[in-house]
């Protein structure tokens, strides 16, 4: 039983709830955490100061391994042991790649929980600051498509913004534009950004969060938003590496981290889906954008991707090509959540340089994209009837 000078907040992730149970006695005295997935693991992380997280034989294999190391996105000096039913190299060398401080074999003993213990060191951790003090860890929601042109971006600025009147606190709302070749969040919300994403990827070895925020550009509404590369030659300057961690770095920032992207599944894009909370899958209305979201589900299933983060929506349902909404449901195997309609005042915004809900915030399509992201919202959204000084607000 630990005195209570050494009582340790230690986070325990497993699926498997006998071998959680065994770990928290061995534990006795210590303030235990029980998760079964990483992304309540994460929001432990910074709601309670951890100091330790054991992760369960459930991950002890090499996707398991790269998923339980999202925790070190948010809490970077944590000490993470993994605990592994028959060690195989493959799993061990995986544990070292990524930073992991040790493994050890099932079942745990008291003497290999007294070991782990020693990975921690309470007094140094807090001074340097690796304890988390923020209450709260940003959502993250990602806007894709596997093809070109089908909204992402309108939808991105448009879900971006409406988050930030619905949250009432803009300047906790921030989009990355991680369209690292072709983005264009910048240009659709009239910003010229004095730094980019590339001056992130130009200094990552000191980047920290005040360096970050001194990067971000900021919308009149108080939003602020990480610009794209300003061409698409500089893309090549933006590793996945620097994408992860600006992300990792923004979901501490931010109470929403909204990511519009590229048209295709590469690597940064597929490291943006694994650590988002939230998928808004944007497909348009016609056959080839329905084809290509069939191919990106299929491959995100071979990754094993897990498919209640997706959440698909529709753009330009009322167009003319006209698709059986079941049979495109069914094709996908997801539900429709949200649709936008297709109307003249979106590209009219675009060109504006203002985002639909907040230029037309009583048209149609501004009702839809508000709906988009209510979808996402944790908390109450007020959508009253918008007045002349509600949409000034915006200005
Ligand atoms: N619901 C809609 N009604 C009318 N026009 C729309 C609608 N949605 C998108 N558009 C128009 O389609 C064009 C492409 O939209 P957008 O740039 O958001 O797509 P994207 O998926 O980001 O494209 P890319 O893959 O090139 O980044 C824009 O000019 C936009 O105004
Ligand atoms: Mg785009």
């Amino acid at each position: 039983m630990a005195d209570v000078l050494s009582t340790r907040s230690i986070l325990i992730v497993d699926t498997d709830t006998g071998a959680m149970e065994n770990a928290e006695k061995l534990l006795d005295g210590h303030k235990v955490h029980r998760v079964r997935n990483v992304s309540d693991a994460q929001r432990k992380l910074v709601e309670e100061g951890v100091e330790l997280a054991i992760i369960g034989p459930g991950f002890a294999h090499e996707a398991g391994v790269n998923e339980a190391s999202l925790l070190l996105d948010i809490q970077p000096q944590l000490p993470i042991v993994l605990v592994a039913e028959g060690l195989t190299t493959d799993v061990l060398r995986a544990a070292i790649r990524v930073g992991f401080k040790d493994v050890v074999d099932s079942p745990l003993t008291s003497a290999k929980v007294e070991s782990m213990l020693g990975h921690v060191d309470k007094v140094e951790s807090i001074a340097r600051g690796d304890v988390q003090t923020r209450t709260k860890i940003g959502k993250v929601v990602t806007i894709m498509s596997p093809k070109g042109g089908a909204g992402k971006t309108m939808t991105t600025v448009n879900v971006g913004l409406s988050l930030a009147m619905m949250s009432g606190a803009p300047e906790r709302v921030v989009i990355m534009d991680a369209d690292l070749q072709f983005g264009d969040v910048c240009i659709s919300l009239q910003i010229e950004p004095q730094h980019t994403i590339v001056d992130a990827a130009r200094d990552i070895e000191k980047l920290d969060e005040p360096l970050l925020d001194s990067l971000l550009a900021a919308h009149t509404s108080g939003l602020r938003v990480l610009s794209a590369p300003l061409e698409p030659s500089l893309a090549d300057e933006v590793s996945t590496q620097v994408v992860v961690k600006t992300l990792g770095m923004l979901k501490r920032m931010f109470d929403y981290v909204v990511i519009d992207t590229a048209p295709f599944l590469d690597e940064p894009v597929l490291s943006i889906l694994e650590r988002s909370d939230v998928v808004l899958l944007v497909v348009d209305m016609d056959l080839p954008a329905v084809k290509n979201a069939k191919l990106a589900l299929d491959t995100l299933k071979l990754i094993k991707f897990p498919f209640e983060k997706i959440q698909l929506v529709l753009n330009r349902v009322n167009s003319k090509a006209r698709l059986d909404i079941n049979e495109l449901e069914r094709s996908l195997g997801l539900e429709v959540q949200a649709a936008v309609s297709s109307d003249k005042l979106v590209p009219r915004s675009v060109n504006e340089g203002e985002p639909v809900v907040s230029l037309y915030p009583r048209s149609r399509p501004a009702k839809d994209l508000r709906a988009v992201a209510a979808l996402v919202f944790d908390g109450e959204a007020i959508d009253e009837p918008v007045t002349e000084e509600k949409r000034g607000w915006f200005r």
